[in-house]
């Protein structure tokens, strides 16, 4: 099957070679193509260029993309989006003054939602999980970042992992399984943290590895979740089983858990709303992509990451959903993007390489997606006709978008 798209206004973010991610002064740089066609076979980015130049290119599918902007699809690379129920109750005692922490500290949080999953049958969670997965797609997220992390016991752990399997074999998004055991110590541990992250490291990594249930692993590092020597454990563990770190901190406090991090040569480190200079510095010459995770930010009511102190240090930066039932419970992308431009300061440019480039390459699958490139796989979307892409992050809370194709196939169609 082949498509063509013709008289595309504006085609973003194309890399005839595209660089793993881009840093500092780079990201203000977004490539583009106007009055554009883009030639999709399969599942395959095969050919772009300018209209001028198409002269003898079809295909059995050919779309008017006049007035409109295609662009790569969204990368989501941090997301809790297979949970049980949701945290209702919650919002509203933050919103009659508790906060989060207070929250959590009374066994609701983490803890609250580990509950309601270990009562939620496997069956049960994929079809909660789906509804999910179904409403990304059409806000044109593309790739996603899955997290375990609401089981927290061997049995819960693998039970979330199975379903985010089957998630990844019934969809066409690429979905990027993470073990988050260290989300939150449960209960019965209370008193013996270490003996929970032994269990983590002696009977869960073990199975997961055997299963090849995850890529990466994650910790929350934060005072009163794990400290830095659980944390470093843990990275040092899953380094056994080839899975490389991805790690929750600094959202509520900055101890060093950044520096941590580039030492082991993990993959991101998401949240930082709270950034010191140590921090900036271990960043610096790493290979570790900071991600920010407005939409936790924002339903919080927590600082932002500071992007620019981050982008005005030389530094790459990736936004995040962070989509959850607790911090964050949207997986829209677009109101990420707004939040970048609005309430981080990012330019628009900034905000899509952001959310695609930087985002694929902070999930690990940037030599296939977060571009548009030859060889790359055809996720891509089309929005409704506007006077530029800056339109996409001015106009808060719409998403602007007409069409989406993920690995090829229309998730939703254009209109005749
Ligand atoms: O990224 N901070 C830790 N984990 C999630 C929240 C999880 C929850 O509250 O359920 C986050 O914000
Ligand atoms: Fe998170």
């Amino acid at each position: 099957m082949s498509v063509l798209f013709k008289n595309i206004k504006t085609l973003l973010q194309v890399r005839d070679e595209p660089p793993k991610f881009v840093s500092g002064h780079e990201m203000k740089e977004l490539p583009l193509l106007e009055n554009a066609y883009l030639l999709i076979e399969n599942d395959t980015i095969v050919d772009y260029g300018l209209m001028s130049d198409s002269e003898g290119i079809s295909a059995e599918e050919e779309i008017d993309a006049s007035g409109r902007m295609i662009l790569p699809c969204w990368c989501d690379s941090h997301t809790h989006i297979v949970y049980a129920g949701n945290r209702e109750q919650e919002f509203v005692d933050r919103i009659n003054g508790l906060s989060y922490e207070e929250i959590a500290e009374r066994g609701g949080g983490i803890l609250n939602s580990s509950k309601k999953l270990n009562e939620t049958s496997e069956d049960e969670l994929y079809f909660q999980s789906v509804e999910r997965i179904h409403e990304i797609m059409q806000q044109g997220t593309g790739a996603v970042e899955i997290k375990s992390g609401y089981g927290l016991s061997p049995e819960g752990e693998i039970k979330m992992l199975k379903v985010i399997k089957r998630i990844r074999k019934e969809f066409q998004l690429k979905v990027v399984p993470t073990f988050l055991g260290a989300h939150a110590v449960p209960e019965k541990y209370k008193n013996d943290k270490s003996a929970y992250v032994d269990l983590i490291i002696d009977e869960m990594l073990p199975e997961i590895h055997e299963n090849r249930l995850a890529k990466f692993i994650d910790v929350f590092c934060e005072k009163g979740y794990f400290d830095l020597e659980d944390t470093e454990r843990l990275i040092k563990a899953g380094k056994e089983y080839h899975m490389r770190a991805k790690v929750h901190v600094n959202q509520f406090n900055a101890f060093g858990g950044v520096k941590l991090c580039t030492d082991h040569n993990a993959l991101s480190v998401d949240h930082l709303e709270e950034l010191t200079q140590e921090d900036i510095d271990a960043l610096k010459g790493s290979k570790t992509m900071p991600v920010a995770l407005p939409g936790c930010s924002f339903f919080l009511g927590i600082p932002y990451t500071p992007a620019r102190k981050i982008i005005d240090a030389g530094l790459p930066l990736a936004v995040a959903s962070d989509y959850n039932p607790g911090s964050a419970p949207s997986g829209n992308m677009n109101f990420v993007l707004n939040l970048a431009c609005i309430k981080m300061k990012m330019t628009p440019e900034e905000a899509i390489n952001a959310a695609t480039l930087n985002a694929a390459y902070a999930m690990g699958v940037q030599s296939l997606y977060g571009s548009i490139s030859r060889g790359k796989r055809a996720n891509i979307f089309m929005t409704e006709p506007m006077s530029s892409y800056n339109v996409l992050p001015y106009n808060f809370g719409k998403h602007h978008i007409e069409a989406v194709m993920i690995n090829g196939e229309f998730i939703k169609k254009p209109q005749d």
